[in-house]
């Protein structure tokens, strides 16, 4: 089969779109990216270059998993926005891409049960909506193993703090000048933990059907929206995903169910993660599709995981997405939507340096494609 979108002469992923009030030159979008660059959880002067490097005018840029709290933490050098400094922290960020015309959303995360003791205030355990364990991960390179502690339920008295740590963090987004936020319900971390059978084991109103295991995310929803209104909200959901021992006995059912839910508070956008993805970084074959949960959104549809730029064409040419949000070639290609107008090579990622330190290596370092032709042959 000819590939119509080889030549570069119908790009799909190159043409605008409106999402909510917010005017977009193009249709990909810069994935949620942990980079554990955020020394003792403060964003730093590094990521003004790393994001402003990676902004088009009129693009979409989702901001890397940023904590709503000290108990939220999993993993090191996340930022945060729960404190005043981190507001601060985040504004230079945001006005570099501002400057430089993007839009720019802030993920909103709690790890939930994927932390360990030495991430919690006074070295306590980590909550979810259990007290399973979850087994050490391979992350990174898959040299890098995690382990994990053995996480405290939470009591239902003390859900509606957590959901006020998330009301209090998309203030405080909004505040540092971000556009919006996207609510981290995706990847076994908190939320999920909470709508998936194979982890949520509560007898309260949070487990049990259905209904009771969306009743924790859909509270946090309400919340935010209520906060800063629903045309700043986003969020994004992996029903089918099975990453960090985090299933559901029936994926489909739980993303339909959230999507009608969702509905109801008028969100800007939803964002899923295709079936096919087995791990974050791992495509398999996959008989499922998002389409029925695309179809029963009523705002704008991101899809991610696993794209290149001819299967992103396709997804908008065959309307089952709006926008495709890129992980690992937006990653290592800063500037991936020129890549894909002009249909030019990508850079290779180098999963080696994901989460290291490094404020340059493996982070602002990757090439343009201006710096290719600048260079001797
Ligand atoms: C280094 C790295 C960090 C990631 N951090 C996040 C994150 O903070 N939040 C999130 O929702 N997903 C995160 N993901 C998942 C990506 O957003 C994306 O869904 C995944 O990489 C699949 O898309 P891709 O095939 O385009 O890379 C991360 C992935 C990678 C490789």
């Amino acid at each position: 089969m000819t590939d119509i979108y080889a030549m570069g002469s119908v790009t799909p992923l190159l043409t605008p779109y409106k999402i909510g009030n917010l005017d977009l030159s193009h249709r990909v979008v810069l994935a949620p990216l942990t980079r554990q660059r955020s020394y003792n959880n403060v964003p730093q002067p590094h990521a003004v270059l790393y994001y402003s490097q990676r902004t088009t005018n009129g693009g979409l840029l989702i901001a890397e998993a940023t904590c709503i709290s000290p108990t939220a933490r999993g993993y090191g050098d996340i930022p945060g926005l729960w404190s005043e400094e981190h507001v601060h922290a985040w504004k230079p960020i945001v006005d570099a891409v501002h400057a430089k015309g993007g839009i720019f959303f802030c993920q909103i995360w709690h790890a939930g049960r994927v932390s360990n003791t030495c991430y919690q205030p006074n070295g306590e355990a980590p909550v979810s909506s259990t007290d399973k364990q979850l087994s050490p991960q391979p992350r990174g390179s898959g040299t890098e193993v995690n382990t994990f502690a053995k996480p405290r339920p939470l009591s239902i008295h003390e859900i509606p703090q957590l959901i006020n740590d998330f009301r209090l963090a998309a203030r405080n987004a909004i505040r540092a000048g971000f556009d919006g936020v996207e609510i981290h319900g995706a990847y076994g971390y908190l939320l999920e933990q909470f709508m998936k059978d194979k982890v949520n084991d509560r007898t309260d109103e949070y487990g049990g059907s259905l209904e009771n295991r969306c009743r924790f995310p859909l509270e946090v929803v309400e919340a935010v929206v209520n906060e800063i209104g629903a045309e700043r909200v986003g969020i994004r959901l992996s029903p089918y995903a099975e990453y960090l021992d985090c299933g559901d006995s029936n994926p489909e059912a739980l993303g339909l169910y959230m999507v009608n839910a969702l509905n109801k508070y008028g969100i800007l956008y939803c964002h899923m993660v295709e079936p096919r993805m087995i791990t974050v970084g791992e495509k398999g074959e996959c008989p499922h599709s998002l389409v029925p949960m695309r179809k029963a959104f009523n705002g704008t549809f991101i899809v991610a995981g696993g794209y290149d730029r001819e299967d992103g064409n396709k997804a908008i040419g065959e309307d089952r997405a709006d926008l495709v949000a890129y992980g690992r070639w937006f990653l290592s290609n800063p500037d991936l939507p020129k890549r894909f107008a002009l249909n030019a090579p990508l850079n290779e990622y180098n999963c080696q340096t994901f989460y290291t330190s490094d404020p340059v290596i493996g982070y602002t370092d990757y090439p343009f494609l201006d710096d290719a032709a600048a260079s001797p042959m």
